[in-house]
Parts: structure tokens; sequence; C-alpha cells
């Protein structure tokens, strides 16, 4: 599944799943652009990552041979992704893959600025891979060689889970709302030669759930939590094994594959 001489764009790339697509990505032979956000964001539960996590995964990806460029920018603003497209065009020479990744979630408590945690999940999840995909898309089209978009969003973007607290809400209504926006980009790019898919993971362990407010949202025994689980009996995935199917999915060996939303869920949506 050589990827070499491609470019890939990533968002989200300083930790966790998108941090493990540019490593394995760069495995394959592709150079990585990537950007993350590098701060926190007030309405969320959690700590979003760090300049150091970025440059963390800048020196993972050269450890396995590759070439990254990791700049801080945030998917809200179409300004900064679009700089940082167009810096790694300029720099890599063309654009072959862009995995839409960056995403947050607030699944505790309902916080009594809840219209600020609905703005910053749909804002981040939907409008981010928008602007993603609209900052890159001619770069594709430009290469004449075709290309694959991969949209990251969730088991929540098939099934009803989560709770009708806003940020489960938000969460489930940004992460399905990816799924028509892909249907549209696969339709109308497949004529470049331009895949578009959404992939919906389970559980992985990274820190949007490796973290204080979910471990306790979890001893809370909240009943939400009861449907989200597994067909086969495994507990939680590794962003590794989301990123095992996904350099597969942006390679020829996927090169018919197009318009799918692929559960990558250990059975949780037949559930
Ligand atoms: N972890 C899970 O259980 C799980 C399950 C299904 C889907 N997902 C999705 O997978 C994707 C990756 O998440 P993860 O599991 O690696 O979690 P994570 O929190 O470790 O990674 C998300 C990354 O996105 C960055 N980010 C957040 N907001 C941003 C913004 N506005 N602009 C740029 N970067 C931003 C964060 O700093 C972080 O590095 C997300 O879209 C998430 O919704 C996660």
């Amino acid at each position: 599944m050589s990827l070499d001489g491609k470019v890939a764009f990533i968002t989200g790339v300083a930790r966790g799943q998108g941090r493990a697509h540019a490593v394995r990505l760069a495995r394959d032979g592709a150079k990585v652009v990537g950007v993350d956000i590098c701060e926190d964001i007030a309405s969320m539960d959690y700590p979003n990552a760090s300049e150091a996590d970025l440059a963390e995964t800048v020196k993972l990806v050269e450890s396995e041979g590759g070439a990254m460029i990791g700049t801080k920018a945030d998917v809200r603003d179409f300004a900064a992704v679009k700089t940082a497209v167009d810096q790694g065009v300029e720099r890599y020479g063309r654009l072959d893959i862009v995995i839409a990744n960056a995403g947050i979630v607030r699944l505790g408590d309902e916080p009594e600025d809840f219209l600020t945690v609905w703005r910053d999940i749909i804002d981040t999840n939907l409008t981010g891979v928008f602007h993603t995909v609209k900052a890159s898309t001619q770069h594709l089209i430009d290469g004449g060689e075709g290309g694959s978009i991969v949209i990251t969003s969730s088991s929540a973007g098939l099934k009803g889970t989560g709770t009708s607290k806003t940020g489960g809400s938000a969460y489930t209504a940004a992460k399905r709302g990816l799924v028509g926006y892909m249907q549209v980009l696969a339709n109308e790019l497949a004529k470049h030669m331009i895949r578009v898919n959404t992939i919906h993971p389970t559980g992985v362990a990274t820190g949007m759930v490796m973290n204080e407010a979910m471990q306790k949202l979890f001893a809370s025994g909240d009943p939400a939590l009861a449907s989200m689980q597994n067909a086969l009996p495994i507990e939680i995935l590794q962003p590794e094994d989301i990123a095992n199917a996904v350099a597969w999915l942006v390679s020829d060996e996927a090169k018919f594959i197009t318009g799918v939303a692929l559960p990558l869920d250990a059975g949780f949506t037949i559930r």
C-alpha cells in the first residue's frame, strides 16, 4: 500500500487518531501537512492537545523517515486552515489525501452556557470539516491524479446514541451531518477521481475519552452509557486500529470505494 510521492493534509494531528494517521501514512511514504488548535476550548470539559504534542507528532513522523509541516491552526478559522494547506502544497508540490479528523465532545453535565457548547461543537465538528474540505479540494483537482478525502465521523453518526444533553446532541447532529455532506461531495468530485468517505469509529483510547470528565461520567453509571457497547468483546480500540483502516482506505487498494460510511466499530452499530 505504498503512498510514495503522495501528500496528506490531516487536521487534529497533535495527538490521538490524527497523530496515528500521520505516523502511519508517513510510514507508507506520504508527506504530511497537519494542523491542530493546540489550545483548550473553554466550553469543553477536557483539555485539547498542546504545542508540545504537535512537536511530538512531527518528531514521530520524522523518525519514520517522513517529512511533516505541523501548524497551530483552529479548523473554525477558514483563513488559517487555507494558509496551512497552501503552505504545505507550496512546500511539497501537491495534495492527494485529506483526513478531516479534528473534533471535540462534551458528554458530561449540562452547563449553564449550553448555547456556547452547541456552537463550539457544531463549529468544530461540522463547519471545521467544511473548512478543511473547501481549503483542500482545488489542490486535489489541480494534482490531476484523483485523491481521497476521509472525514472522521463517529458511531454517533450512524446510531442514535448519546443523550439529550446539549454536548451529546450537538456531537451526534454534527457527526450525522457529515454523512450527508460526504455523499454530496462523493457525487460531485467523482468526475475528478476524488473519493470521499466517512469513517465511524467506536470508542478509541485518546484524549477525548481518557480524561477526568469522562471517568466521572462512567463512574456515575449514566444510563446512556449502557447502549454504548461493542458487539465484539473489545472495550476500546486503539488509534492505530483506526489508522490501519484509513491507510487502506486512502490507498489504491480501495481505489473504487467512494460514498461509503464505513463503521470501524467492533460491531457497535449492529448491537
Ligand atoms: N475517541 C473516540 O472514542 C472517538 C470515537 C469516534 C469518533 N471520534 C472522532 O475522532 C476524531 C479524533 O479524535 P480523537 O479520538 O483522536 O480525540 P483527541 O481529543 O485526542 O484528538 C482531537 C484533536 O483535535 C484537536 N482539535 C480540537 N479542536 C480543534 C480545532 N477547533 N481545530 C483544530 N484542531 C482541533 C485537539 O487538540 C486534538 O489534538 C474526532 O473527530 C472525534 O470526534 C473519536
